[in-house]
């Protein structure tokens, strides 16, 4: 077993504890991520890593970089740890900070390119009470024939409700719910 596969395996004995993604999803996403090309990819809530992970390990192969961010230091710490034992430091950089505040900053900077929207691919998993701000937020920076995908959208039903109003109205995005234990919404941006 390769050492990433080995990290990942261990990391789903404590997928309960660390709120991560199941590996169902994962691979999905990390489909999605391969089968698109995706390049500029952001996370919306590291934890320790887990799902963090599968984002590296899928822009390893589409030459990309992910951004991922965390304000629980412990978290923030392990998870730093986790990608440097993949191999994948070069790859993923995990930022401790508040998302909201994080994401305005990453509309100011040059994040791979200069175009103001450069994001291909978001995965949002942090506070559910703030998924409709980094929708709004996320929006602005991600390209068109980019991606969102929402974890915990059946799960916590009632605190994302506005958020899944907004996406599923929004003429810009087409999108899907995915049936998981959780509930994963993906929204393609479609102009
Ligand atoms: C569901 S867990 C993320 C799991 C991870 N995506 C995975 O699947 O491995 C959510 C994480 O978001 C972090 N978080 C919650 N609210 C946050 C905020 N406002 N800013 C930054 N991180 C936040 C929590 O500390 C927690 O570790």
């Amino acid at each position: 077993m390769s050492v990433v596969e080995e990290k990942l395996k261990e990391l789903e004995v404590t997928q309960k504890q660390f709120w991560n993604i199941d590996r169902y999803s994962a691979n999905l996403l990390s489909m999605i991520i391969k089968g698109a090309n995706y390049k500029n990819i952001l996370e919306v809530g590291t934890s320790n890593g887990y799902s963090g992970i599968w984002l590296g390990m899928a822009a390893r192969e589409t030459g990309g970089k992910v951004i991922t961010i965390e304000f629980h230091k412990c978290r923030y710490d392990v998870a730093v740890e986790n990608f440097k034992l993949c191999n994948l430091d070069n790859i993923v950089e995990a930022r401790q900070g508040l998302a909201i505040d994080t994401i305005i900053d990453l509309r100011k900077e040059d994040y791979n390119s200069t175009r103001e929207q450069y994001l291909d691919f978001a995965f949002v998993d942090a506070n559910k009470a703030q998924y409709i701000n980094y929708f709004e937020l996320v929006d602005k920076i991600l390209r068109k024939g980019g991606m969102i995908a929402f974890d915990n959208m059946l799960s916590h039903k009632e605190k994302v409700q506005d958020t899944l109003d907004a996406v599923t109205n929004h003429p810009d995005y087409q999108s899907e719910m995915i049936y998981t234990e959780a509930g994963l919404l993906l929204a393609l941006k479609i102009r």
